[in-house]
């Protein structure tokens, strides 16, 4: 089973991956928690314009291709993967930036599924942890982390990730406490199991 995490930084789905990575180990699974990006060079993309946005779309894909084949690996040999954060990352963080490019969102989200085919790695589940950049914003800098996208370039990221049609994504309010969260995940991904 793959298994994706998504939503802006702060949400908690960093949290909620490792919490999950523990819950499946204790009943036997062997799981594989991995992120992206990869490339550790792309953790601070720059979110300026339209033209960034292009160039990042494809750098973050060919990370992707590269990490894919290292997850396809270990989903043959039976293991779980989580990921936190893949291709709906994308589609969130550069497609606002990309919209004066192709005139509308349903444009932009066309053109960058149709670009995308090379992934044809998919989750069999996505959580999306959603909650307002306001909220995300506080918890990153209450942690004194640093804080380096704007809120008003996050609600556009937030945006696009709640009206993005992606499969299986099950959309989670991250403002509820961290117990209520893990529920959720803990019985979706149950049921899936069973
Ligand atoms: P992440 O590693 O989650 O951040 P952190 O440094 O807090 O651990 O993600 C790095 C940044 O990259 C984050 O702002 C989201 C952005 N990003 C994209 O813009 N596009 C993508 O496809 C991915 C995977 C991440």
């Amino acid at each position: 089973m793959f298994i994706a995490f998504e939503g802006i930084d702060g949400s908690g789905k960093s949290t909620i991956s490792s919490l999950l990575r523990k819950y499946l180990e204790d009943r036997g699974w062997n799981v594989v928690l991995t992120h992206e990006p990869q490339d550790q060079s792309l953790r601070h993309p720059s979110h300026e314009d339209a033209m960034n946005g292009f160039l990042m779309f494809y750098k973050f894909m060919a990370d992707r291709v590269s990490h894919m084949s290292s997850m396809e690996k270990s989903l043959g040999d039976g293991k779980v993967v989580i990921s936190d954060r893949y291709l709906l990352s994308t589609l969130a963080y550069q497609g606002p930036l990309m919209e004066s490019f192709f005139g509308d969102y349903q444009r932009t989200v066309q053109w960058m599924m149709d670009a995308s085919r090379p992934v044809k790695l998919m989750p069999d589940v996505t959580f999306l942890m959603d909650a307002s950049p306001a909220v995300t914003l506080g918890r990153i800098r209450e942690k004194k982390k640093d804080a380096f996208e704007k809120e008003e370039y996050l609600t556009r990221v937030r945006e696009y990730y709640l009206r993005c049609k992606w499969p299986n994504k099950v959309v989670i309010e991250a403002t509820r406490n961290l117990e209520e969260c893990f529920a959720v995940v803990t019985g979706t991904i149950d049921a899936l199991m069973a």
